[in-house]
């Protein structure tokens, strides 16, 4: 197989897929000011594009697939969509990240699909509190949705948990005792910046990850575990005696752009290099007038030369991002 290496040394071998920037929910820090704007339908790639695009990936050098939306799960069609990248020869893991509303009623024609592994973000245990932060009443549906998951096979679950001042951060201990008594791995999130918050709220709403591994410790045994590739930019730990894992991510104390191996695309087919840059390399204009996958292919490989370093996110710079997080898929 081929390696898709970019100016830095890194190997670029994950792409992040994004196929609708739609969503069944409107998180306050995801929705920016002004409301959400939505791509046309025309806009949007369909799925023997998005095929295409991840064969010529493939080809590129691309191993891992995470698709992403806004949500995935409220796009017609996604298991088909989903079986037809799992057949594709090369691609080793097909993920998927989904705010769980809906995995009750997917998790099995997800795993018959070829979807082996699952993210769901979740930053509340309290129902009442789930309606506040994402205006929809569907918690009971994100525990269900999680049991389910689990119970057909997908795993490692992964909860992702965006930890934020006065929010949320009362319950950091309780999602920490989860991997008591279940194999999840729970990953702690920093807050980024995005249009969804005006500079102030930013930093009131921050709650650094130092604070966050104190409240875990006080739980239990906390261990640290080695780096591994499979666990991405999470660093991850695990109680003594407990059968899950912790782990925090750290995009703003701690960013990890040197060990960044992904690369992401758009609904509406343009290939962003890194989470925080709004340069954009479109895709879709080449593939629309009938490019061959070869020549897509070689797109990917002059995508990663323009990968960036690193971002220059810090709470002083508040220039907002020109996508939402909701049409990047995080
Ligand atoms: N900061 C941190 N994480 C975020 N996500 C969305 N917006 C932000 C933000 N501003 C997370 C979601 C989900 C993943 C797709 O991205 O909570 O876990």
């Amino acid at each position: 197989m081929a390696d898709l290496i970019d100016e830095h040394g890194r190997h670029i071998d994950y792409l992040r897929i994004s196929i609708t920037d739609h969503c069944n929910l409107d998180c306050f820090y995801c929705t920016p000011f002004g409301g959400r704007t939505r791509m046309s339908h025309k806009e949007i790639l369909r799925y023997e594009e998005v095929l295409q695009i991840v064969e010529a990936a493939v080809i590129a050098g691309i191993s891992k697939v995470r698709i992403t939306g806004g949500e995935p799960l409220v796009r017609k069609g996604m298991v088909e969509l989903c079986r037809m990248l799992a057949d594709i020869e090369g691609l080793e893991s097909l993920a998927l990240t989904t705010n769980g509303v809906f995995l009750d009623r997917w998790s099995l024609p997800l795993f018959e699909a070829g979807v082996r592994r699952i993210n769901v973000s979740l930053d509340t245990l309290i129902p009442d509190r789930y309606r506040h932060i994402t205006g929809g009443n569907y918690h009971h549906c994100v525990l269900n949705g999680i049991e389910r998951a689990e119970a057909v096979g997908f795993f490692p679950i992964k909860i992702n948990t965006v930890v934020m001042r006065g929010i949320n951060d009362d319950e950091i201990e309780d999602f920490a005792r989860l991997t008591f008594e279940k194999p999840f791995h729970v990953r702690f999130i920093e807050l980024m910046p995005t249009n969804g918050q005006s500079s102030n709220s930013q930093a009131s709403l921050f709650v650094p990850v130092e604070e966050m591994i104190r409240q875990v410790k006080s739980v239990g045994d906390l261990c640290l575990e080695h780096e591994t590739e499979s666990f991405g930019p999470a660093r991850m730990c695990h109680f003594k005696g407990g059968i899950g894992k912790v782990g925090f991510i750290t995009p703003m104390s701690r960013h990890f752009c040197n060990a960044c191996n992904r690369l992401r695309l758009t609904a509406e087919g343009k290939l962003r290099t890194c989470l925080f840059s709004d340069k954009e390399i479109n895709i879709k204009k080449p593939l629309r007038a009938g490019a061959s996958t070869a020549e897509l292919a070689d797109i990917f490989r002059r995508a990663v030369k323009v990968k960036p370093q690193k971002h220059d996110l810090t709470h002083n710079r508040h220039e907002l991002l020109g996508r939402a997080m909701y049409a990047i898929g995080g």
